[in-house]
């Protein structure tokens, strides 16, 4: 494929070039990053999505050519023939800093008002500005990159599912909820006034037809629409890579030829080569109770221990009341993490500012023991501490010269919340591990339900389709919060790439599942009829997984933001600042839909 302007015809990509080519007459398409005008010379850098290369203008230009170059300023798109040429300095802070092009021929494609804000790396601009103009920051290399990063992960997948007997298919967009636990956003039906359909939060009730359907292995990289509170790793609009599989039993029947999938992908998206053998798995008790998480980062220790026995008989009422606690199936604990070798990096002031950081994940308070180098053990709450005590906590924290423990006493989760948000804090604040390297590992053996405080009920943790571990069919109704699901979450770097399940296909088990739930008949039939019924007619055992592909590709990017990795984001408040979505609508289209819209205060 060649593109032609004119007489021109692309021969080369700007970040090409190198001494090799030196000699060769080359056409190079692109935009000015800068130029420069010494007099008799004008140096411009052109770039295209390669990279970019520096083009000259001399006293040998013809003088049109040369007047042509002066007009010439910041993102005007040029078309430039010439010859390519040793640099006389030369530099490495560009790839093809040992050329240059000594211009002959210079077509200006077009032109360009000054941009709002300059094209490159370290653009210190404000993102709002940048999201504005979102076609212009992706004009930058970074962005760029990720982008192509995100294409090279997603054409692995097809590539791998492909080779592997998995077929494509899209399922709709317009349909009815599906319950993967956040809002839905709904679209109005101009047809059926007053009914709405639900843009899928995934494709789980379609893919688990599809099984039915005997399609045996389906794949999907697909949009998926949540309305939840937005963060750094989160998008009201995701795209998830979605599989599922029949006649697949144990979990291992999913996470085994899924672990080839990530090899791949790590493999062809940025040449990381993940080595031989099974990933990691880990349960998720032991997660919970080690990490105080369920996406544990194991790139660092500090982990959790807990200390509840130690002071069962304590007098301190932060920890009396801990221990007390029982709502539903939750209790209390007490437990710390040693942040060991670091007493020195925290001053009287480190603490309290880490006491209040604790406050900011939950915590009610946050107690402290320190044991400076050469000095005395020093504690938030010595008046409670009997030398029994210290010796135990010694024993059981391993607390040496140096260390600096930290303590939480509430219910687990708070408790787990608490220390697992302090373990990566201190982690991140003294650098306690290699952030090049890539901790992946499984997370199995997820409780099938949760209690929720709130509605003072279960909830489903996965969704409701997901299968029981066949040692906890009996206890599904009688102990749910003891029951464990066949559900995995594949955990990179502390962040939840992906997850899935093996699915109920049995009638009795699912009809078990709704109880506890506390469904009514009248709920399923309404909810998702359609769904259950069609397990009456031939089901395969069957399970799956999706991955979040903008995800992945933050984790493969190194990159903090989710918006880095799309081209068009919304912002925490779910617009989008370029286009101005969401926005008001005619009268006529609301009439259409048979919608008044409230009258606001403002109005
Ligand atoms: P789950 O809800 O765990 O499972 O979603 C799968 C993966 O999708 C990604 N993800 C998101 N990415 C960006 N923004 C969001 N708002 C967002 N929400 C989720 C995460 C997550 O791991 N149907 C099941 C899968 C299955 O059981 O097969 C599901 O959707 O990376
Ligand atoms: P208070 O009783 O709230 O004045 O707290 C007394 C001390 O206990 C303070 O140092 C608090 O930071 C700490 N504290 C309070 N609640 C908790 C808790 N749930 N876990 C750990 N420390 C706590």
């Amino acid at each position: 494929m060649a593109e032609f302007m004119g007489n021109l015809r692309r021969t080369d990509m700007c970040g090409t070039l190198r001494m090799k080519d030196v000699g060769r007459e080359v056409t190079l398409m692109g935009w000015t990053q800068r130029r420069r005008n010494l007099g008799s010379l004008i140096f411009v850098d052109l770039r295209d999505r390669s990279g970019i290369c520096q083009i000259v203008f001399d006293d040998t230009t013809e003088s049109a050519v040369f007047e042509k170059a002066e007009s010439v300023r910041s993102e005007y798109v040029l078309a430039v023939r010439g010859k390519v040429r040793e640099r006389s300095s030369k530099t490495d802070k560009i790839a093809t800093g040992d050329i240059e092009v000594l211009a002959e021929e210079l077509k200006i494609l077009s032109e360009a008002d000054v941009t709002p804000f300059e094209i490159t790396d370290d653009v210190n601009v404000n993102e709002a500005l940048r999201l504005k103009y979102r076609y212009l920051d992706l004009r930058r290399p970074a962005l760029q990159r990720n982008l192509f990063v995100r294409h090279a992960i997603a054409r692995a997948a097809r590539e791998y599912l492909d080779g592997n007997g998995f077929t494509e298919v899209e399922t709709p967009m317009l349909g009815k909820s599906t319950p993967e636990g956040a809002r839905d956003y709904l679209v109005p039906s101009r047809v059926k006034q007053g009914s709405f359909y639900a843009l899928p939060q995934s494709p789980q009730l379609y893919k688990q037809l599809l099984m039915i359907a005997g399609f045996d292995r389906y794949y999907q990289i697909t949009k998926c629409f949540r309305d939840e509170d937005l963060r750094a790793n989160r998008q009201p609009e995701f795209t998830q890579i979605d599989i599922e599989m029949s006649f697949v039993e144990k979990i291992e029947d999913v996470t085994y030829p899924i672990e080839g999938l990530i090899r791949k992908i790590f493999k062809d998206a940025i040449g990381k080569d993940l080595g031989e053998g099974h990933f990691r798995t880990m349960t998720y008790k032991e997660a919970m109770e080690n990490y105080g998480s369920d996406k544990p980062d194991t790139r660092f220790g500090l982990k959790i221990i807990n200390c509840s026995d130690i002071f069962a008989g304590s007098e301190f009422k932060v920890f009396s009341d801990a221990l007390a606690i029982e709502v539903g199936p939750i209790r209390g604990s007490i437990r710390a993490i040693n942040a060991k070798g670091l007493a020195g990096n925290f001053s009287r002031k480190d603490l309290d500012a880490t006491v209040e950081y604790a406050k900011t994940l939950g915590a009610k308070g946050l107690l402290w023991m320190t044991w400076q180098k050469g000095g005395e053990i020093k504690s938030s709450f010595s008046k409670f501490l009997t030398e029994k005590d210290v010796a135990a906590i010694k024993e059981r924290l391993d607390f040496k010269e140096g260390d600096v423990l930290f303590f939480s006493a509430d219910k687990d989760y708070v408790v787990f919340n608490v220390l697992g948000g302090l373990r990566l804090y201190i982690a991140d604040k003294f650098g306690l591990y290699d952030k090049n390297e890539y901790d992946i590992l499984w997370i199995t053996e997820f409780p099938m339900f949760e209690w929720s405080e709130e509605e003072n009920r279960y909830t489903a943790v996965h969704h409701p389709f997901t299968a029981p571990m066949e040692e906890d069919l009996d206890i599904v109704e009688k102990e749910p919060s003891k029951a464990r699901a066949k559900a995995y979450d594949l955990v990179i770097n502390g962040q939840e790439s992906g997850g899935g399940s093996i699915r109920i296909h049995s009638r009795e088990i699912q009809k078990k599942m709704f109880k506890v739930l506390g469904f009514t008949d009248e709920d399923i039939e309404r909810k998702f009829g359609f769904f259950v019924g069609a397990f009456n007619y031939g089901t395969p055992p069957h399970g799956g997984l999706a991955f979040g592909l903008d995800r992945l590709t933050m984790l493969l990017c190194k990159d903090d933001s989710i918006k880095d990795v799309i081209a068009f984001p919304k912002v925490q408040t779910a617009a989008c600042l370029m286009s101005d979505a969401p926005s008001g609508v005619d009268e006529k289209q609301l009439e259409e839909l048979g919608i008044i819209l409230k009258k606001t205060e403002k109005d």
